[in-house]
């Protein structure tokens, strides 16, 4: 690792936290720089002077964060880290940052960082079971929050199964192994295209079609998080903005290319965007008319840009490796052969988007990579996982040809 790393720890209440202690410990023996914040809960379990003993550095809780918020706020102690952990992450701290609850320093210390944040679950079975502290989960890692564990054994509350926290040396491996990956596209930049677009009828009316941009926003966010500098070009969707990327929104296909070639030079630029192909070939100024009985004149339909098409064409602006998408509910492999060919791209995702697949925004993808040299398939992935493969692959790509 090229400097010195920062961890902000935040240790949250459960027996698992005592864990914690020793965490800090082999973070600090590697030299990876540690400053903890220790919420209520956690007070319960461990001291602020023995986590501020092996940290070296002064501990946050609620009562600093009432008297010191001018001196070293919240917004100060992610600034300064490269990675929040969470370890033990409670049930009830999960549920706290799944929905955006900021009500003690930890949480808004969560909620108001950019930096990326990496949970270790510890609590009872039955708990980590339950629908609820799955689909916080679920939540949490769409939103590219890391985590590792928990484990299955004995409990602290004499049960057996999966809720142990795991070990101090598996989490401090876990983050080393996030800083390594951290570094493989630094110094690259990323463009990446998300979302549907919106192509204007009247002032109410638009063209549309079923994107989520769950598929485009996780690429981004598995591109940052290995360290590519990411711009966002993503169309309407209710998704929140991917930690440390860059997001520029639109709404039509010519705001989306006008915003792409705006980002250009780019190193990697993968095209995930539901892109709509034609748009009304004049905005009504004002909201169209119905009149009772009568069918409304055909709506005139005028070609959209490509912008795949474009970067492709774009002669030594053009993206170093172009990575498209083909959206097919047939012949799924000859189609986005010839997309690839006729669009000018490396490679091509190709993905079947028929109804029954629910891959238009379901939360899974199965993705047949076509390049030159054939056909590569992907088994059934969760978006975020497809993304992560899909990031290690431009990687492993850029270093061989470095
Ligand atoms: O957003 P989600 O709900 O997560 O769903 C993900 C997805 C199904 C949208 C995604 O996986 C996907 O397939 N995206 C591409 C959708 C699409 O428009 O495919 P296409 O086969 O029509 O287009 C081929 C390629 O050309 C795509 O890379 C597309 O971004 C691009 N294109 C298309 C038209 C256009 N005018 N400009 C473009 O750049």
């Amino acid at each position: 690792m090229s400097e010195t790393k920062r961890v902000l720890l935040i240790v949250s209440g459960g027996i698992a936290a005592y864990k914690s202690l020793e965490l800090v410990r082999g973070l600090r023996k590697q030299g990876t720089g540690v400053r903890a914040i220790l919420t209520n809960a956690g007070a319960q379990f461990v001291t602020p002077m023995s986590l501020a003993s092996l940290s070296g550095d002064t501990v946050y809780d609620d009562l600093f964060s009432l008297t010191e918020e001018s001196g070293m706020g919240h917004i100060q102690l992610s600034r300064d880290a490269d990675l929040l952990v969470v370890a033990p992450a409670s049930a009830d701290i999960m549920a706290k940052m799944a929905h955006g609850l900021a009500n003690d320093l930890a949480t808004t210390a969560l909620l108001a960082t950019d930096k990326p944040i990496l949970i270790a679950p510890a609590m009872n079975v039955r708990m980590w079971e339950h629908p609820a502290t799955q689909a916080n989960l679920g939540v949490l890692t769409s939103r590219g929050v890391l985590a590792v564990g928990p484990e299955e054994g004995d409990l602290a509350c004499g049960e057996f199964g999966m809720g142990r926290m795991a070990e101090p040396e598996t989490i401090v491996a876990a983050i080393n192994g996030f800083f390594l990956n951290g570094e493989r596209l630094n110094g690259r930049h990323a463009l990446v295209t998300s979302g549907p677009t919106h192509e204007a009828i009247d002032p109410v009316r638009y063209i549309a079609n079923r994107s989520s941009g769950k598929q485009g926003h996780a690429i981004a966010t598995a591109l940052a998080a290995l360290g590519a500098r990411t711009t966002l070009v993503s169309g309407p969707t209710s998704l929140p903005d991917p930690p440390g990327v860059s997001v520029v929104r639109v709404q039509s296909a010519r705001d989306m290319l006008d915003a792409c070639e705006a980002a250009l030079p780019a190193d990697i630029a993968v095209c995930a965007a539901a892109v709509a192909d034609w748009r009304s070939a004049g905005e009504a100024p004002e909201k169209m008319k119905k009149t009772a009985g009568e069918a409304l004149a055909p709506l005139a339909l005028e070609e959209n840009p490509d912008i795949l098409r474009t970067l492709g064409a774009a002669g030594n602006r053009r993206p170093g490796l172009l990575i498209g998408f083909a959206a097919e509910t047939e012949n799924v492999i000859e189609n986005a052969t010839k997309k690839r060919i006729s669009k000018g791209c490396d490679w091509i995702l190709a993905n079947d988007v028929s109804q029954a697949t629910g891959t238009f925004g379901g939360d899974e993808n199965t993705i047949h990579l076509v390049d030159q040299a054939g056909v590569e398939n992907w088994p059934r992935l969760s978006k975020s996982a497809v993304a992560d493969r899909l990031a290690d692959r431009i990687a492993d790509t850029l270093e061989a040809t470095a």
